[in-house]
């Protein structure tokens, strides 16, 4: 039987109005445990002390269940748990059951009868399908083959909360409680079509931004992802090329990731050789809005953009994974 429990697969399971809430959510979090992070608050010296924000996860457990490696993501859901009054149990592949003595059926159930949510890193989508379908608590993608709609979060709070430097006029009659309004952009992606790229195609266009992709044709999304990005009418808001260049004409933002996913290492030659001429770079964005904005979910890795970039003036990738926090934050609450 069909579970009824809420479970978050990628933000395509959300309306446009839920993933603003949730945006919004994470942007008070932020301004209100640590504001000085946020870049509209003047840095203030000796008031940096962290406000604890309300105790609601007190004295639930959420499961991390990981079977790849993570930084951001994992960092980010076990200070998110404490600071809310809860736990975070870490449970990596090489410390329980499953998969090895242990069915997901059985894990999910199991889990589920303890911790009061599970937040779950897998290899193929249809394990996280599995463990969601058997869960008698919430189930959060963390990401899989398919999705990684956590990511997506940071990025829309990164760029909100960067909204001044595309031009955005300032409403002088919203409260600065508020998360900034961002007006619509032209967003570019360049590299491989991933789950970073395919929680963009259900999610940008439904927000009123225009995506330009450039991927080499054999990477092409899959029918999955093509099946949820029509269902949600996305498709309108999309071009799709094999050109870099012809992509990122006039975009506000430029976003990569790496070109060899988590589990894809024996592919690296071919995918090196497949990628030649996708580095972002100043030259390769010549065409894009002078102003543009540099995004990557890290880990990065030189071939996929140059230094220049990466650490230059256009980057905003260190506040964007700092969001990965405060946007897992307010999805636990
Ligand atoms: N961006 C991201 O998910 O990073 P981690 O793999 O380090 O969690
Ligand atoms: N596409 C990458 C994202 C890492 C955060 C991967 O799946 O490895």
């Amino acid at each position: 039987m069909a579970s009824k429990v809420p479970h978050l697969m990628t933000l395509g399971d959300l309306s446009a109005p839920e993933i603003l809430r949730v945006l919004n959510h994470a942007y008070g979090l932020k301004r209100r445990t640590q504001p000085w992070l946020l870049p509209s608050v003047p840095s203030q010296a000796g008031k940096k002390s962290m406000r604890l924000p309300s105790q609601s996860l007190f004295p639930k457990t959420i499961a991390l269940l990981f079977s790849k490696r993570s930084t951001r993501t994992r960092v980010a859901a076990e200070t998110s748990a404490e600071l809310l009054g809860g736990r975070a149990l870490f449970l990596g592949s090489e410390d329980i059951q499953l998969g090895v003595n242990e069915s997901p059926r059985d894990t999910a159930r199991v889990i589920g009868g303890m911790c009061q949510g599970v937040f779950a890193r897998v290899g193929d989508h249809s394990e996280i399908e599995e463990l969601a379908k058997y869960s008698p608590v919430p189930v959060l993608n963390a990401l899989s083959s398919l999705w990684h709609p956590t990511q997506i979060l940071a990025d829309l709070l990164t760029l909100h909360e960067h909204s001044d430097q595309f031009g955005t006029a300032k409403d002088p009659r919203k409260s600065p409680a508020r998360l900034p309004d961002l007006k619509p952009l032209t967003v570019a992606y360049v590299g491989d079509s991933a789950n970073v790229l395919h929680d963009m195609l259900v999610t940008y266009p439904r927000l009123g931004h225009q995506l330009r992709v450039a991927s080499p044709k054999q990477y092409r999304a899959p029918t999955e992802v093509w099946d949820r990005v029509k269902e949600l009418e996305c498709d309108k808001g999309i071009w799709w090329g094999e050109d870099p260049k012809e992509a990122v004409r006039g975009a506000d933002v430029v976003v990569t990731d790496t070109w060899i996913s988590m589990g894809q290492e024996a592919e690296k030659e071919e995918r090196l050789r497949a990628f030649e001429g996708y580095q972002v770079t100043e030259a390769l964005c010549a065409n894009a809005n002078p102003s543009w904005k540099f995004l990557h979910c890290l880990p990065r890795k030189p071939h996929e953009v140059d230094d220049d970039v990466f650490y230059g003036s256009r980057s905003l990738v260190f506040p964007e994974a700092d969001n990965r926090k405060w946007t897992i934050m307010a999805l636990f609450e």
